[in-house]
């Protein structure tokens, strides 16, 4: 059991890697807490792992509402005591254009995909750094340094997301906890699945550039961040781990 007497606060974790990290960690011993706009598909989950035995709490919670990620991240401790290890999951794709995109688009889309992974710090790390401990997990992108045409300003997001990792890393490092990113390649979740469908031979395009000669499973992301999680990594911090099956190594 890697996550034994650990508390991990996941968010969008109903579903895709989210609720692989729910599943992987929860198996591995931990009480897991987890957040997502997908009330029925967070429902089910939890009841899933809860009849098996587990330890989850599902909390319907938007993470672009600091009201309601707080709230969550209260009931959640109430439940099963200080959070040890948070995973900021929860994000969208845009493929927006640069011209055409309002303000608010622009703020709505860096609201679920950047700005959460400071707000969740902003609620765990005060019992983190009393207790001298703690792991955050944040689930950035191979888009975080190599994109794609057609995904603005996804890349944008996802590079501060590692901006905002390796901030955290060394701030909160006197402290003992760490603080890394995991960067997933292409994982065959429902964000994938519809961005592969959406064009005719997109899907045997992406295949054909695959060095594993395929593409990742959710629970191929979880495994690691689970390890990150556990106190089997107490000395990595400030990284970037790329789970992208070695498409991060290619040259066009
Ligand atoms: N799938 C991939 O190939 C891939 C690759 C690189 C990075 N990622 C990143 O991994 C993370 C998960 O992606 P996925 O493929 O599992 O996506 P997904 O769409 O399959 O699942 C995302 C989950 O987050 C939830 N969610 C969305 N917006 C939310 C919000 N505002 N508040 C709370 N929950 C919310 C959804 O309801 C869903 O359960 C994202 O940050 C994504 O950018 C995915």
């Amino acid at each position: 059991m890697k996550l034994a007497s650990k508390h991990i606060f996941v968010t969008g974790g109903a579903k895709g890697i989210g609720e692989a990290i729910v599943r992987d960690a929860a198996s591995e011993g931990a009480a897991v807490s987890f957040i997502d706009i997908d009330v029925t598909a967070g429902e089910k989950l939890a009841a899933e792992l809860n009849n098996a035995g587990q330890k989850t709490l599902f909390v319907k919670a938007n993470v672009a509402s600091f009201e309601e990620l707080k709230s969550a991240f209260d009931q959640a401790v109430s439940k099963f005591g200080e959070v040890t290890g948070v995973v900021n999951n929860a994000g969208v794709n845009s493929h927006a254009d640069p011209v055409t995109m309002t303000d608010k688009e622009w703020d709505d889309f860096f609201a679920i995909d950047m700005k959460p992974v400071w707000l969740t710090a902003k609620l765990a790390l005060p019992a983190m750094r009393k207790a001298k401990g703690g792991s955050i997990v944040n689930i950035c992108s191979i888009h975080g340094r190599l994109t794609y045409p057609g995904f603005f300003p996804y890349g944008a997001a996802k590079s501060a997301v590692l901006g905002l990792t390796r901030n955290l890393a060394l701030d909160e490092g006197k402290f003992e906890i760490r603080v890394n990113a995991v960067s997933p390649g292409y994982i065959l979740t429902d964000l994938t699945k519809n961005w592969l469908k959406a064009e005719a031979g997109r899907e045997d395009r992406a295949n054909s550039i695959q060095p594993l000669g395929r593409m990742g499973q959710p629970g191929e992301v979880a495994k690691v961040v689970t390890f990150l999680l556990s106190d089997k990594s107490t000395y990595v911090s400030g990284s970037d781990w790329a789970v992208d099956g070695g498409l991060g190594a290619r040259s066009a």
